[in-house]
């Protein structure tokens, strides 16, 4: 069953919480706090090792019973069933949405076109372990008969913005093999990562869903040649893998059978770490990591899936996402890891929910009125205090921001650990409660400065506060806690698509991209340059000199 159409801003929940915004907009977090002694208590959550604290939000029990009412009047949890079952609810492609199906249990059975993908799916996950374990015990052996030492994922988007941002994550629990990530079709970037690796003992994966991605054909074809400045061609059968669901082109290429794994297009390109797409992730961590990762995000659709909305971690993040952004006109959400290892997490989001929920046609074809599409960034806390937080403190803006941390030092440097996160609370708390005139004077007087001096000096030192966070704390970072983080953003996204009433699972505005570079490149490289705009065809000659 398609998903249903429903304009959320004719909804009777809409209109209350616009006029709930109306009266409870100037409220103050501290206030709020001051008010209820259970507030802290009663917006939060554990769920398995998670502690979610969303206390510190611009919310009342009001505004929470009416996102829930909104969720409601959507039909949110008609929609969650359809998503998880296999419908079609990626339309404009004609596909389900089944990245789910890649965790699932193996005695599931999950639908489509009458087929369960449930057996293929295991069937490709035992031949990532017996891959990937071959190539790491060293059984797997290069031309010249050493074991390999390096893992090359040649890839874009989807197909590479996961295995990198992943292997980054669990680098604590990394084996020897070294991995490298080429994805940008700028030639110096494979030129450098070809200057770390040798022939002889280097894995090449080729990932791409299509098999026509322009970016890593053309990086796989240098590649190649390199590789055959020191092979013969039927060595290629010995260093290259890929994985994708084009398996002519892939013959094509010359990579053995053996060494081709499938995808299947019900799997979203941004969605894909947990299929096949996550080989080097595999080989990077060893099968058994991998797994644990896809159980986290397992035990995460679960409780997606089944837990009341109430209690519903993604669910409860996306509608707080919503109110901010629909309602406060909040335009961007920053997400800070106080980890160095996710470093790469909000970059990987920003593919996740951009490419998903930046649309402004609805799901019957008009055009929408009201804001879609978080504008995502973030980098690891406490180097981001030191780069962007002034402006999240005093600036101009309304920035929501979450906040995930660690109870558990991997290394177990307390001291670094105790520090770091004592950086971690006090933010969250500095950004709710800021700065008044009383406390800046007090401060400024202790320091013995002088009346005129403070009264300078005093606006410059003043912080409004009333700047909400959601503060998640896990236990540890692990494949199995990292695998239910990204479970639950992708949830989070799946929520705010629904509500929206947009298409989350194609990427139109990326396909224009790749046509218009195409008819660009010709231009480039014939004499002649056809019909573009003054300025473009400018620029051209200018290129072309
Ligand atoms: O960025 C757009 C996109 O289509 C992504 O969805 C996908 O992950 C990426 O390009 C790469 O595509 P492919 O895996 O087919 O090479």
């Amino acid at each position: 069953m398609p998903l249903e159409k429903i304009n959320p801003t004719t909804t009777d929940a809409w209109k209350k919480l616009e006029k709930h915004y109306r009266e409870t907009k100037d409220h103050h977090l501290k206030d709020l706090f001051k008010n209820d002694p259970d507030r802290a208590k009663r917006f939060s959550r554990q769920w398995q090792d998670f502690f979610v604290d969303f206390s510190k939000n611009r919310i009342t029990d009001t505004t929470l019973e009416t996102l829930f009412q909104l969720a409601k009047e959507v039909k949110l949890k008609d929609a969650i069933g359809k998503y998880f079952e296999g419908d079609i609810i990626n339309e404009t492609e004609g596909r389900a949405v089944l990245h789910t199906a890649l965790r699932a249990g193996e005695s599931e059975e999950i639908l489509v076109d009458k087929e369960n993908v449930v057996p293929e799916v295991y069937e490709v996950r035992e031949h990532i372990r017996k891959f990937s374990d071959a190539v790491i015990s060293g059984k797997l052996k290069g031309f010249t008969g050493k074991a390999f030492t390096d893992v090359v994922n040649i890839g874009i988007g989807g197909s590479d913005l996961g295995p990198v941002m992943v292997t980054e994550a669990l680098k604590f629990y990394k084996n020897h093999l070294k991995t490298h990530f080429v994805s940008n079709i700028d030639g110096d970037h494979v030129e450098e990562i070809l200057k770390e690796i040798n022939p002889e003992t280097t894995l090449f994966v080729i990932v791409s869903k299509t098999f026509t991605t322009q970016e890593t054909l053309t990086n796989a074809l240098t590649i190649k040649k390199w590789f055959l400045e020191s092979a013969s061609p039927k060595e290629i059968a010995k260093h290259f893998a890929a994985v994708s669901t084009n398996t002519e082109k892939i013959e094509e290429f010359g990579i053995a059978s053996e060494n081709v794994f499938p995808m299947w297009d019900w799997v979203g390109g941004r969605f894909s770490l947990w299929s096949a797409v996550g080989l080097s992730i595999a080989l990077a961590l060893g099968p058994d990591r991998f797994e644990e990762l896809l159980e986290g995000a397992r035990e995460m659709d679960e409780h997606f899936r089944t837990a009341d909305f109430h209690d519903n971690i993604p669910v409860l993040l996306g509608l707080l996402s919503i109110w901010y952004n629909n309602f406060y006109g909040a335009e961007t959400e920053a997400i800070i890891p106080y980890t160095q290892y996710l470093s790469r997490f909000s970059a990987y989001f920003q593919q996740g929910i951009m490419e998903s929920n930046g649309k402004s046609t609805a799901r019957d074809g008009s055009q929408i009125s009201y804001q879609t599409g978080t504008i995502i960034w973030g980098e690891p806390g406490t180097n981001a205090q030191h780069a962007f937080f002034q402006l999240i403190h005093q600036g101009t803006k309304l920035i929501p921001a979450d906040f995930i941390g660690y109870k558990t030092s991997l290394y177990g440097n307390t001291d670094h650990h105790q520090k770091l996160m004592a950086n971690f609370f006090a933010q969250t708390e500095a950004l709710m409660n800021g700065k008044n005139a009383e406390e800046v004077r007090a401060e400024l007087e202790e320091k013995g400065l002088s009346d005129s001096e403070i009264n300078k000096l005093l606006p410059f030192k003043l912080f409004d506060g009333n700047k909400p966070t959601n503060t998640l704390l896990i236990e540890k970072l692990s494949p199995r806690s990292l695998g239910a983080l990204i479970a639950m953003y992708e949830h989070k996204i799946f929520v705010q698509g629904i509500i929206w009433n947009i298409f989350s699972y194609d990427q139109w505005g990326v396909e224009l991209g790749k046509q218009l570079a195409a008819t660009t490149l010709r231009d480039i490289t014939s004499s002649e340059i056809s019909s573009h705009d003054a300025s473009t065809t400018q620029l051209l000659q200018n290129f072309k000199k």
